[in-house]
């Protein structure tokens, strides 16, 4: 595909002026972020959820620059049209932005990523400056900050009072001031993200955020239908894909046991 077709930063901005809505899925491996990218996704997000998808950590503070790394790499050598955003994981960018800029550089030179994401609002501006130096589009992320889960204590809905409400709409306009390309909302009143969305001119792409903002992101286990325990209002499935691998698998191993598989011409 040629490189008229891709989807840049600025096509996105297009998008957002045209009221085309944004699609957003995550990926973490070759295979899948071959399948989403044919299918005509708008961006595939190398989220740090790998840390729980992949890993099977409780939070997605283990994971770490390395491991962003090469799941971005893997994503990048399969896609042809979308743009290819990457997570800074926990500890990478926070506190110091020389270490946040050593960092993002990582991401653009080893894996040839599009844009990095990063989590919050004013405490991260010097980092997300320090980067936008360096030319690397950044992504924006409010609200519910699963790097931050120790400090919310829970997963719930965030911004439902008025004082965070209006300390998450000066985070957002500070993020666009500063020169970040897009935001992600995560798990906010629909309301809100509307407001947010209205006020802001970058694309505002929400999970759990309502019908009103500019696109949609979905983590691509949940929307298969993988993980059987994850089940926030937020959650469309598109497949029961746990049981379809599962009903899978208990019947291989029933054909292997049953000296079915493989049969005469499934041999040399
Ligand atoms: O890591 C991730 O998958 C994300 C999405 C939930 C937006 O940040």
């Amino acid at each position: 595909m040629s490189d008229a077709k891709r989807i840049t930063t600025h096509t996105l901005q297009e998008m957002k002026a045209a009221g085309e809505r944004i699609s957003m899925l995550t990926a973490y491996d070759y295979s899948m972020a071959t399948i989403i990218d044919d299918a005509g996704i708008d961006i595939i997000l190398v989220g740090d959820s790998a840390s729980n998808v992949i890993a099977g950590h409780e939070t997605t503070l283990p994971i770490t620059l390395d491991q962003m790394i090469y799941h971005a790499q893997s994503v990048i050598r399969a896609i042809h049209r979308c743009l290819v955003v990457v997570d800074l994981p926990f500890g990478s960018y926070q506190g110091n932005s020389k270490k946040a800029l050593s960092a993002a550089i990582r991401i653009m030179k080893e894996a040839e990523a599009h844009a990095v994401k990063l989590e919050g609002g004013k405490e991260v501006r010097t980092s997300i400056k320090r980067i936008l130096t360096a030319g690397i589009p950044v992504m924006g992320h409010l609200g519910l900050t699963p790097q931050s889960i120790y400090k919310f204590g829970t997963y719930t809905v965030r911004a439902k009072e008025e004082e965070e409400a209006k300390r998450l709409i000066d985070d957002a306009k500070l993020l666009e001031d500063l020169g970040c390309f897009a935001l992600v909302l995560e798990k906010i009143p629909a309301a809100l993200g509307k407001q947010v969305a209205e006020a802001l001119s970058i694309p505002v792409i929400g999970i759990g955020a309502g019908m009103h903002v500019d696109g949609q992101v979905l983590v691509m286990h949940d929307l298969l239908g993988i993980n059987k325990e994850f089940n926030p209002r937020f959650l469309r499935r598109y497949l029961d894909l746990y049981s379809d691998i599962k009903g899978a698998v208990e019947q291989y191993i029933a054909d292997v046991k049953s000296r079915d598989f493989p049969n005469k011409k499934e041999q040399y």
